[in-house]
């Protein structure tokens, strides 16, 4: 066995495992909630206050590639967009919940034995409010799922993947994903991406550079100083309930207005928190103008907006609206300066299971 005999003086269970290459390289996409997380029951295991509601968004990935390699001294080196930096601030309790399952010896597992190297790229906007780190945690939770052999099954990834980013947790699962709270802490899917065709999601990206306030310090921030804090957090276990339940329907009506109270309610708790969490830009409110106008036209709910920790927003409309809606959207590029307006806007298709690539 040569050098792997040292590497692995912990005879594992299975002797095969011993000359597997110790990488893997996953796939994984963000999600977008219909019904939002904010605010931490608990901040070490990133335990909600609030259950959650969300949609796979199967355009955007993150490509995840890790790598093990013997090492007398463990670090961890990461990559973000071809970028060296450090890496992600809940990296460490993420890792620990591997270390929990993988044997031991002498004390240590084989990532106190390794240098851990993740290298991570997105093809939509990072850092700014789009998830980025949803999908960024889960395909990190995944690929060392794969490269360490550990027992995870898919719910209890979930459960690991949102320690290390909470909306990453509903990035394991494609489709329609819900977090509870209650009565127990669970990541489960609704319902898959093809229970409901003619749904559809526009993205619709705004300039902004990356977000000012994490969602960890907003979150903490909204909780110390927030005065409907709590109000909130109560009130989405029913919007929670509803929005499922009309998930399950496919009634579009009630998924885009609760949506759309959702998100309003979240952002007035940031705007209400001291100082002010602001999110919102100007190219965001004319988004949610844009959409009120379309409905009050229509003399229905034919779309609905929801927008996380940044600018952009994610549209919600049917097939037989998709056109028109995209359309008033791209009016909008061209309405608001490009520098402070919108910059893209683009039909997502819902799905975002993960995908082991090699
Ligand atoms: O994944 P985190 O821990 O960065 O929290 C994300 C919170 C929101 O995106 C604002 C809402 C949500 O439920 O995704």
């Amino acid at each position: 066995m040569g050098i792997l005999s040292h590497f692995f003086s912990t005879a594992p269970k299975n002797p095969d495992v011993i000359m597997q290459p110790r990488s893997a390289r996953v796939q994984c996409s963000p999600n977008i909630a219909l019904v939002k997380y904010w605010g931490k029951r608990d901040v070490a295991s990133n335990s909600p206050v609030n259950g959650s509601i969300s949609i796979g968004m199967a355009d955007c990935h993150t490509v995840t590639e890790v790598e093990l390699f013997p090492s007398t001294r463990p670090s961890v080196h990461f990559t973000l967009n071809g970028t060296v930096c450090d890496p992600p601030s809940r990296l460490p309790a993420l890792l620990d919940c591997f270390r929990a399952v993988l044997p031991v010896d002498h004390g240590k597992t084989v990532l106190d034995r390794s240098t851990l190297t993740i290298s991570s790229t997105n093809d939509f906007p990072t850092g700014a409010g789009l998830a980025s780190s949803a999908s960024g945690l889960a395909a990190i939770a995944v690929a060392l799922n794969v490269a360490l052999d550990a027992p995870f099954s898919d719910d209890a990834l979930a459960m690991v993947a949102k320690v290390g980013s909470g909306s990453a947790g509903r990035s394991i699962h494609g489709g329609f994903v819900q977090w509870s709270v209650d009565p127990a802490e669970a990541i489960e899917q609704v319902a898959p991406a093809s229970h409901w065709p003619e749904l559809r999601l526009l993205l619709v990206e705004a300039a902004a550079d990356t977000k000012k306030v994490g969602s960890t310090a907003g979150m903490l921030r909204s909780a110390a100083t927030c005065p409907f804090m709590a109000a909130r957090a109560a009130s989405a276990a029913a919007r929670l309930t509803r929005v499922r339940q009309a998930v399950l329907d496919r009634d579009f009506a009630i998924v885009a207005e609760e949506a759309m109270a959702d998100s309003n309610e979240l952002h007035a708790v940031c705007l209400a928190s001291r100082p002010a969490i602001v999110y919102l830009s100007g190219a965001s409110l004319a988004v949610m103008g844009a959409i009120h106008d379309l409905n009050a036209a229509a003399g229905h709910t034919i779309a609905g907006y929801t927008f996380d920790a940044g600018p952009h927003a994610v549209v919600l409309t049917t097939a037989e609206h998709a056109k028109r809606v995209e359309w008033r959207l791209r009016e909008l590029m061209i309405d608001i300066d490009a520098a402070v307006g919108v910059r893209d806007v683009r039909p997502m298709a819902i799905g975002g299971q993960y995908t082991v690539l090699e």
